[in-house]
């Protein structure tokens, strides 16, 4: 034994911890190496709250003793008030946040410390801690994604009749409402709530009581501990309570969906901000401007959000590979699963939050969206559907107007621009009320159905959707 046997009432280094079974201490690289201190530090508050449920167990199961809870509570009412003040002293050599706290309390209330860990490992401890966080992170997520569906329902009402050019391979297709396309996004976001909160079912299931791996020899109760932690259930099988992140997986696949979303919510706003379409202005709180270029103000938020898409995707890659190859049951492996869930959780709720306050502040150019679908014939198919309604098939009323279109564009014209002599040597039953169907607003106004565009529809969807995602 190269090192000092562990004091009575506590342990300085985590070697002390596991004590006499090792021989030589760790070099500081494989320390530093080995330590998860400087990021699950994070995860102190639910760590406590997790620790106080379990002695709050083993003390109503008669395990230790009520005075020893009571100590046990007095400790960590003064950690968490440490860990507040910033006056807690993290130390590496403790490795994580487990021990470090635990040894606090030993250092605060003796013998009672040392028997919080009674019928508990570090392994279900960790589990239940990530468990607990991203639950109230998932939250978090669940209220933001309702507020940006409600800004974004907001502004789709207001622009319930405003006409722009609707795409298909970035041409123009055919005239939309921009309450109709900004109600799309609030669709994804919508789904992308039901997953999260499907994912919050399966995180929100107790570990402890697991131990190590094979569950413990004392008469635990672990409803009682999922009852008082808010817990839906406790996990069904100990191996499988320690080792699995399947639901961290979950989490992190749910986010990268929010932010393929948000990414091509973005990606749009560029477009549209560019001078060259100009269909909005962002608030300038959201832009910069350039340190050569006077002119500039660029779109930042928006192109950031698109790129941070890529970081949590890569997350989501990190945690299945880090799952894939682990033998049951607790891996050390899992210690990596905790930055790159930190880091998805972080950058989802600051993409969110800048979000609810960017789609707020947007200034809708609703002349130049207008004018941008008066051009690239978006009402030909509402010529061919005319021809239709008329008794020509389908097939026959496309080519007819694909004549026409070519004629307009020989001619640099729009469709509307033909007279109805015109537009008859086309076809003889082209009539006098033609031109109704060749308005943007006719376009529109037709697709009156549900999931259609017509303003009478989006008024309808975007006050359902205010309705559905007040606070
Ligand atoms: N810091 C560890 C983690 O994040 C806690 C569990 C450690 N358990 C163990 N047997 N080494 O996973």
């Amino acid at each position: 034994m190269s090192q000092s046997p562990s004091q009575p009432n506590q342990f300085d280094k985590k070697s002390e911890a596991w004590s006499a079974r090792f021989s030589e201490p760790m070099s500081d690289l494989v320390k530093r190496y080995t330590a998860s201190i400087d990021f699950d530090k994070r995860l102190a508050a639910v760590d406590i709250q997790g620790s106080l449920a379990h002695a709050e167990m083993l003390a109503a199961t008669g395990i230790i003793s009520a005075a020893d809870y009571q100590a046990i509570e007095r400790g960590m009412a003064q950690i968490l008030q440490e860990i507040e003040a910033g006056q807690m002293e993290w130390s590496l050599d403790l490795e994580d946040v487990h021990l470090n706290i635990e040894k606090r309390l030993v250092e605060l209330v003796g013998d009672a410390g040392k028997r919080l860990h009674t019928g508990r490992s570090r392994n279900d401890q960790v589990a239940t801690d990530i468990r607990l966080w991203l639950r109230g992170e998932i939250d978090i997520a669940l209220d933001l994604l309702r507020q940006l569906q409600h800004a974004l329902a907001n502004l789709a009402k207001e622009h319930a009749s405003t006409i722009l050019p609707g795409f298909t391979h970035l041409q123009v297709a055919q005239p939309v409402t921009f309450g109709h396309h900004l109600l799309a996004y609030a669709e994804m976001f919508a789904r992308d709530a039901e997953r999260l909160q499907d994912c919050r079912r399966r995180v929100n299931r107790l570990p402890l009581g697991a131990a190590a791996l094979a569950g413990t020899s004392f008469p635990i109760d672990r409803e009682r501990v999922a009852r008082t932690l808010g817990f839906d259930e406790v996990c069904r099988n100990s191996l499988d309570a320690v080792s699995d992140r399947d639901f961290a997986i979950e989490y992190c696949a749910a986010a990268a969906l929010i932010m393929t979303h948000i990414s091509r919510l973005s990606e749009e706003l560029v477009i549209w901000m560019s001078p060259r379409v100009g269909f909005i202005e962002l608030a300038d709180r959201f832009c910069t401007g350039s340190s050569i270029m006077p002119q500039k103000k660029n779109p930042d938020v928006p192109e950031l959000a698109r790129g941070k898409a890529g970081r949590v995707y890569g997350h989501l890659m990190a945690l299945l590979t880090l799952m894939k190859a682990q033998p049951l049951a607790y891996n050390k492996d899992n210690q990596e699963d905790k930055e790159g869930l930190f880091d998805t959780v972080d950058t989802v709720r600051d993409t969110l939050r800048i979000f609810v306050d960017m789609i707020g502040g947007i200034e809708v150019r609703a002349d130049a969206m207008r004018d941008a679908a008066l051009q690239g014939y978006a009402t030909a198919t509402d010529l061919a559907d005319y021809l239709v309604k008329r008794g020509l098939p389908f097939r026959d009323a496309h080519e007819v107007v694909a004549k026409a279109v070519r004629v307009c564009v020989d001619r640099g014209c729009d469709l509307a621009d033909l007279s109805v002599n015109e537009l008859q040597s086309f076809h003889p039953d082209i009539g006098n009320d033609v031109h109704q169907v060749l308005t943007l607003e006719g376009s529109v106004a037709a697709r009156n159905h549900v999931g259609g565009t017509a303003p009478e529809q989006v008024r309808a969807a975007a006050q359902a959707m205010l309705e559905a995602t007040s606070a």
